[in-house]
């Protein structure tokens, strides 16, 4: 399958969570926090903490350890979260 990875076109496998791409490809933060815009990634990888939150095909706040690569998804770094405080 064929994925966009902060605009850069990539070929994976599927049943590989947004948050396994990242991390094969090196990653180990792709958010920021509201507050000091510290670097955020993979934390619990269960779906508790909210660490991992990324834009997918342009929804923020998506869990990237609980959702599941598909075919065409356009996957962005997120800056700060819209979940309350
Ligand atoms: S790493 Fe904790 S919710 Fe994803």
């Amino acid at each position: 399958m064929i994925v966009r990875v902060d605009g850069e076109e990539l070929v994976t496998e599927s049943g590989r969570t947004v948050a396994g791409l990242l991390l094969a490809l090196g990653r180990v933060s792709w958010r920021t926090t509201r507050g000091g815009g510290r670097p955020r990634g993979v934390f619990c990888g269960i779906g508790v903490c909210h660490d991992c939150l990324v834009v997918v095909n342009g929804a923020a706040d998506v869990r990237a350890c609980q959702r599941l690569v598909r075919d065409g998804d356009d996957i962005r770094t997120q800056d700060g979260a819209e979940l309350p405080a």
